[in-house]
């Protein structure tokens, strides 16, 4: 038996670029490729393939630097024992870059994916298109590209960024559901910082340009930041858990045995007056499983939260405005942040609780300039589209254009519930009041005292849940302590719900 040759080349392609390079790659705190494959996937279940891959190309002296696998370990195996398909990227061959026998091995286990409908994870660490292989490096790239958007809705994608990343190695993750990077060593960028500064004579450093903090708080192109390798890995297997395998497959659930659903604290969050702060995330781990709470962009549009949650076992997605941040404001950022979200969660069949505390829309030149319109105009759309089951909690503010576009009965949603604290109006009593009694209170004799009693007045007719629940556009005026409880039962009597949209090829969100 001819076993001595098989092992010496399986040997060979796990050193990769070799053992000099592993150790560089252990000094920079990263993990190598395989590494990385070991901690993301449930002990023993992977699968590699295409390990004696190698490239073609003979163009700069490639004919001498030949690496079994060509810098990219592909294959199978099992998170929480349920199939998944990973490529992993290896820094230390020709700096992970992307040519043509590479991308077909990515796009074989895509295709794969696709077929066994099953998600793919993308270990990024490259440097882009493989620049000495030319234009079948570009080629290899769109080939990706194309199954990345053909698999969009159809599959989960998620992309891990593990190193400095350039190029196509950014635009394919873009184009995926979530994008992880690790804090102080993974980067990304279209150009890096030497291109950035020859082009337009900005000094920048590698981190500023495109670390995990910029990505995560100012572009919001990532969606999740860890402190090392081992724990952006286990946010990989944490978020696969509410997600189910393919667009066909109900979001997953755990067992759960009803108990006293009742939560008495619930009862202390909202403060008396309108205008003081309170932490929705208080709201949301009050009503949820608890320490179920996975959330998405933390520090990005924090005006708006979201993120997975389990209710009574099951998986949701929350989106929650955020009074202790500007207010709870809806803006560009917030309302691109929840439309994605939203579309995901629709996309993979995850019922939707939103908890509304809104004063409207952002004011302001800046807003209006960078088309706070069509942008906030997607988180409607996103909405209106969604067709699992979508219930709304009003816990305080529902004012102007934000009531109809946050989940309202109007536009889609299957239940709404109001707190008592709930305030529905097309904006607050004391700027109601300066619109509509503007001549009253001129030319009253104490202008004042003519404002207060007005806001009164408009604060009396609507300042309320009840306007809103004698015309059936609130379903329940209901106690915090109860939300819990009234959520479970309103979420499993929707659980068969079946909705389609109109016959179309795809509709036109406002991009
Ligand atoms: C071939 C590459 C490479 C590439 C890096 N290397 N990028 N080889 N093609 N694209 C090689 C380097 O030559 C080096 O080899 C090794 O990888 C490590 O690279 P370093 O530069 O030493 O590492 P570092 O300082 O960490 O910088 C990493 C980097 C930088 C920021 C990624 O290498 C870089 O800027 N690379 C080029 C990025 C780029 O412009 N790619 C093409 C994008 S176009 P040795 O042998 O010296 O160790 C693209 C098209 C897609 O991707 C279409 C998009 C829509």
């Amino acid at each position: 038996m001819k076993f001595e040759q098989l092992d010496q080349k399986l040997a060979e392609a796990k050193l990769g670029g070799g053992e000099k390079r592993i150790e560089a790659q252990h000094s920079k705190g990263k993990l190598t490729a395989r590494e990385r494959i070991e901690y993301l996937l449930d002990e023993g279940s992977f699968e590699e393939m295409g390990a004696l891959v190698t490239h073609r190309s003979n163009n700069f002296g490639l004919d001498k630097q030949k690496f079994l696998g060509d810098g990219v370990v592909t294959g199978y195996g099992k998170i929480n024992r349920r199939l998944v398909y990973v490529f992993s990227q290896d820094f230390t061959v020709l700096g992970g870059s992307l040519a043509e026998a590479h991308a077909e091995k990515i796009c074989k286990i895509m295709d794969l994916a696709m077929e066994n409908g099953a998600p793919v994870i993308g270990l990024n660490d490259s440097g882009g298109a493989r620049i000495q292989e030319g234009v079948v490096s570009l080629g290899g790239y769109a080939d990706i590209f194309y199954r990345n958007v053909q698999a969009s809705g159809v599959i989960p994608q998620l992309s891990a960024i593990m190193g400095p990343c350039a190029g196509g190695a950014v635009y394919s993750p873009a184009l995926t559901d979530f994008i992880f990077m690790v804090e102080g060593s993974s980067y990304m960028f279209v150009t890096g910082p030497n291109v950035v500064k020859t082009v337009t004579h900005e000094e920048v450093t590698a981190e500023e340009l495109g670390g995990a903090s910029t990505h995560s708080t100012k572009s919001g192109v990532t969606h999740f930041s860890s402190d090392n390798e081992v724990a952006c890995m286990r946010k990989l297997r944490e978020v696969l858990s509410y997600v189910p395998q393919n667009c066909e497959e109900p979001a997953p659930s755990l067992d759960y045995t009803p108990g006293d659903e009742t939560r008495m604290h619930l009862d202390e969050i909202v403060p008396e007056s309108a205008n003081q702060p309170y932490d929705i995330k208080d709201v949301i781990n009050g009503v949820i499983d608890e320490d179920s709470f996975c959330e998405v962009h933390e520090s990005y549009g924090e005006n708006i939260v979201v993120g997975f949650a389990r209710l009574a076992g099951k998986s949701i997605g929350v989106v929650a405005n955020q009074p202790a941040y500007l207010a709870g404001v809806l803006d560009i950022t917030a309302s691109n942040k929840a439309a994605r979200f939203v579309r995901f969660c629709d996309a993979f069949n995850i019922p939707l609780l939103v908890f509304e505390d809104v004063p409207g829309f952002l004011p302001g030149t800046d807003q209006e300039w960078n088309g706070i319109i069509s942008n906030g105009a997607k988180l409607l759309y996103a909405f209106s589209e969604a067709t699992v089951p979508r219930i709304t909690v009003i816990t305080r503010k529902a004012y102007g254009g934000a009531y109809d576009v946050m989940n309202s009965k109007h536009i889609g949603a299957d239940m709404n519930y109001a707190w008592p604290s709930a305030e529905i109006a097309v904006m607050g009593s004391k700027g109601a009041a300066e619109i509509i009694f503007r001549k009253e209170i001129a030319s009253a004799e104490d202008p004042t005292a003519k404002l207060a009693e007005k806001d009164a007045e408009y604060a009396e007719m609507f300042a309320h849940p009840y306007r809103a629940a004698e015309r059936g556009y609130v379903d329940e005026v209901i106690k915090p302590h109860d939300t819990r409880r009234k959520l479970i039962r309103a979420f499993d009597m929707l659980q068969n719900k079946v909705k389609h949209l109109p016959k179309k090829k795809h509709g036109n969100i406002p991009l």
